[in-house]
């Protein structure tokens, strides 16, 4: 029997490509989706592609559209979502894309995003490697909302948590710069993103430790074991429409070889269905992951700094965002984690 399915800020990027994961998933039915401005709109005006989704039209964002589905995904600006989801059913699954539900100390809330908080829900990062030894997946079973992480998050914590979790990295060291392509941003007009600013240019932002990601990243460094945590994280706005590869480093631990760090990246992925450690020597490309609810990995030794290199790509709106939002739904409701989901890119 399939379950009914409400999608919120469909007419966004986030939206978008939650729709096109869930019209071909087999238990989900999407019978309701919602927008700002756009409501009203058929949904085919928006999102031209999105064809086997053609009878649908926008309505308006609120907790009567949103009432009666077995699950909702909300793909809303932050500081949406904490009262349209506070009026939701208990037994309603109820996963947020946006950033509300994903800070577990009010302080982190209040010093990067700002405005009500409405508290931590359960993680939906399966992958993520927990330092007591199991995996956050375990904590996603049963539950009924869920907190879809940061895009960049999901690259630096995929990076550099298994090196953390076996101690062979020293977590007080840890830089991340990441090439990051403009549909992060979301899909209302800045200027900075015209066609004529980005086209031939990279340009860094929220330089300096204030981008909303970085305590987030601490969050999960944390939780996979890390103690005198620091992480230096800088983005790097770059002319691609989706994707993300984030170089991350971290100093290696005193005496620690280069076959135990192999160990510790293999150990945490090798089972793993969308996570992939790639070769001695070989590098992903964001493009690898477009379109795919993967994160590959490439992983390197620097000897003569000292220090190891993890190099993750993933497509920011598949495992980045819907992918991961679906991923975690399937954990929730006791589906095959990989149900509905791709492992196979679009190339070039
Ligand atoms: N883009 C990514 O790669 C990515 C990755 C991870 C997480 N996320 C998160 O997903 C969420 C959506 O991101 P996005 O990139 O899809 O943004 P977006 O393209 O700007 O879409 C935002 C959506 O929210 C709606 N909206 C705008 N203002 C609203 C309001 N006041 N009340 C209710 N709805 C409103 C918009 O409707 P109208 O267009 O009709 O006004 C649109 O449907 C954000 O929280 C973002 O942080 C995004």
């Amino acid at each position: 029997m399939s379950l009914s399915v409400a999608v919120a800020g469909a007419s966004g990027y986030a939206g978008a490509e939650l729709l096109r994961l869930l019209s071909s998933h087999p238990q989900f039915d999407v019978t309701t989706v919602t927008a700002h401005h756009n409501a009203g709109q058929p949904l085919t005006a928006v999102h031209p592609h999105l064809r086997s989704l053609a009878h649908l039209t926008l309505a308006e964002t609120s907790t009567e559209t949103l009432a009666g589905h077995d699950v909702v995904f909300l793909a809303l600006p932050h500081g949406k979502s904490g009262d349209l989801t506070d009026t939701l059913p208990e037994n309603t699954l109820v996963v947020d894309c946006g950033a509300d539900h994903r800070l577990e100390h009010p302080d982190d809330w209040d010093a990067f995003y700002g405005g009500d908080y409405h508290g931590a829900w359960t993680y939906g990062l399966p992958e993520l490697l927990l330092s007591d030894g199991s995996r956050q997946r375990e904590r996603l079973a049963g539950t009924r909302r869920i907190a879809v992480p940061g895009c960049n998050v999901t690259a630096v914590t995929l990076g550099l948590a298994p090196g953390i979790q076996a101690g062979v990295i020293e977590a007080d060291d840890l830089v991340a710069v990441l090439a990051v392509g403009t549909s992060g941003a979301g899909r209302s007009l800045k200027t900075e993103l015209l066609a004529s600013e980005i086209a031939g240019s990279a340009s860094a932002y929220a330089v300096g430790g204030v981008h909303r990601h970085v305590p987030e990243i601490r969050q999960n460094l944390v939780a996979a074991g890390a103690t005198e945590l620091r992480v230096s994280f800088t983005p790097m706005l770059v002319p691609m429409s989706r994707g993300i590869l984030a170089t991350s480093t971290a100093r290696l631990a005193p005496g620690v070889t280069a076959a135990q760090v192999w160990h510790a990246w293999e150990l945490a992925y090798a089972d793993e269905p969308f996570v992939h450690l790639l070769p001695a020597g070989q590098f992903p490309k964001s493009g690898d992951t477009t379109g795919a609810n993967t994160a590959l990995i490439g992983l390197a030794i620097d000897d003569a700094a000292r220090r190891v290199v993890a190099i993750t790509a993933i497509d920011n709106l598949v495992k980045g965002t819907a992918g991961a939002a679906i991923q975690s739904a399937n954990l929730a409701l006791g589906l095959p984690e990989t149900l509905g989901l791709p492992v196979d890119g679009v190339a070039p």
